[in-house]
């Protein structure tokens, strides 16, 4: 089966075709670069930008796939949660397709996406995913661990109490002065830097697997501020040190707590996804963590992690399948807990 994905929940407008849930033929993202000027995405930009993009993207979708429209068997667009401007530019573009088409459409969640295309490489391998699995998901607005009994299900085991993971580097790197999005950005320059140089507090939360990044970002504001850090140096050694004292801090709160959910509830795999999933100190530390406990380690390459439409059509897949499709009348959600309890599509 043929479907066409289309992701427009934050800033990248992005299209892509897979057949059979896994093998991506196509995987277009065009990242919107007019936010960096104001160091964060900006809602209202984001939506127009993906109209002017989506033409073009879902164009270009189709012809590297060598797929004509009428190929397509089915549509699979990202329903949630994220910016509600900038998902109904998805949406709605998506919709009048489905309709052109007189092909069904399915609306995906973005974070149930995020975890199939950790999958995707794997299942493309025709290799066997066995459950449970264990699911960190970080992302820019989102960081939660999932255990997930069987495929569909989610259950929450816990999530950050304020700032997510992504949102912390972007974050961090926008009081230095860096340039937006920070986690590439901070990822690279810690290479140069000592990741024991400047102390930093990793947050234990009474949740035993929750998170928080809130305190180790004001610690970070402090120390620029006691050095005297001038904003946009990203070539000052005490820069340097900083951002890969940051890093090592974040790598090791996500592995530790990741470490305590694996030894709590005992699963056959475990997964990392979302943008986040692309930096590589963690990469290697959960690597390691799945060698530690003889797992096998989900993770797709960088470009099926950080935001893609392949991962939702891989994951819309399924339903189109099994014969789903959503009515004209359905609406996108900003907020939509995954696990709880709703159709996690
Ligand atoms: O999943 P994603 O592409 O979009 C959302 O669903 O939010 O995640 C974006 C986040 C951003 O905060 C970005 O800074 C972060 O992922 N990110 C990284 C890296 N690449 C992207 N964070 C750390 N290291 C990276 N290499
Ligand atoms: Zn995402």
């Amino acid at each position: 089966m043929l479907v066409l994905g289309v992701e427009t929940s934050c800033d990248e407008s992005a299209a892509a075709i897979v057949a059979d849930g896994a093998d991506v033929r196509s995987n277009v993202v065009a990242s919107q670069l007019e936010h960096a000027a104001y160091g964060g995405v900006v809602p209202e930009l984001a939506a127009r930008k993906h109209i002017e993009a989506l033409p073009w993207v879902v164009g270009a979708a189709l012809s590297d796939a060598g797929v004509s429209w009428q190929e397509i068997d089915g549509i699979a667009v990202t329903r949630g949660p994220g910016l509600v401007g900038a998902l109904l530019s998805g949406w709605c573009y998506a919709r009048g397709l489905a309709r052109a088409l007189e092909c069904p459409h399915v609306g995906i969640h973005h974070l149930a996406a995020h975890v199939h295309g950790a999958l995707m490489p794997h299942l493309a391998a025709g290799e066997d995913v066995v459950y449970p699995l264990l699911a960190l998901v970080v992302s820019g607005g989102h960081t939660s661990l999932y255990r997930l009994p069987a495929l569909r299900q989610f259950a929450l085991l816990g999530e950050t109490r304020d700032d997510a993971a992504g949102e912390a580097f972007d974050k961090v790197a926008a009081l230095l002065g860096l340039d937006y999005p920070g986690g590439p950005v901070i990822d690279r320059l810690s290479d140069r830097g000592d990741p024991e140089a400047v102390p930093l507090p990793r947050a234990k939360m009474s949740g035993p697997f929750d998170f928080s990044f809130s305190g180790l970002k004001t610690a970070v504001r402090r120390q620029a501020l006691s050095n005297r850090l001038r904003p946009g140096e990203p070539d000052d050694p005490r820069v340097l040190d900083l951002v890969a004292s940051f890093q090592a801090a974040v790598v090791d709160m996500l592995a530790d707590t990741t470490a305590a959910a694996l030894r709590a509830h005992p699963v056959r795999g475990l997964l990392v996804a979302g943008g986040v999933a692309a930096n590589r100190a963690l990469r290697t530390r959960m690597q390691s963590l799945a060698d530690e406990h003889g797992l096998p380690l989900y993770l797709a390459p960088i470009d099926l992690s950080t935001d893609n439409a392949a991962m939702v059509a891989g994951w819309g897949e399924g339903r189109l399948r099994a014969g789903g499709a959503d009515p004209f009348d359905l609406s996108v959600v900003a907020t939509w807990p995954l696990g709880s309890g709703e159709a996690p599509f």
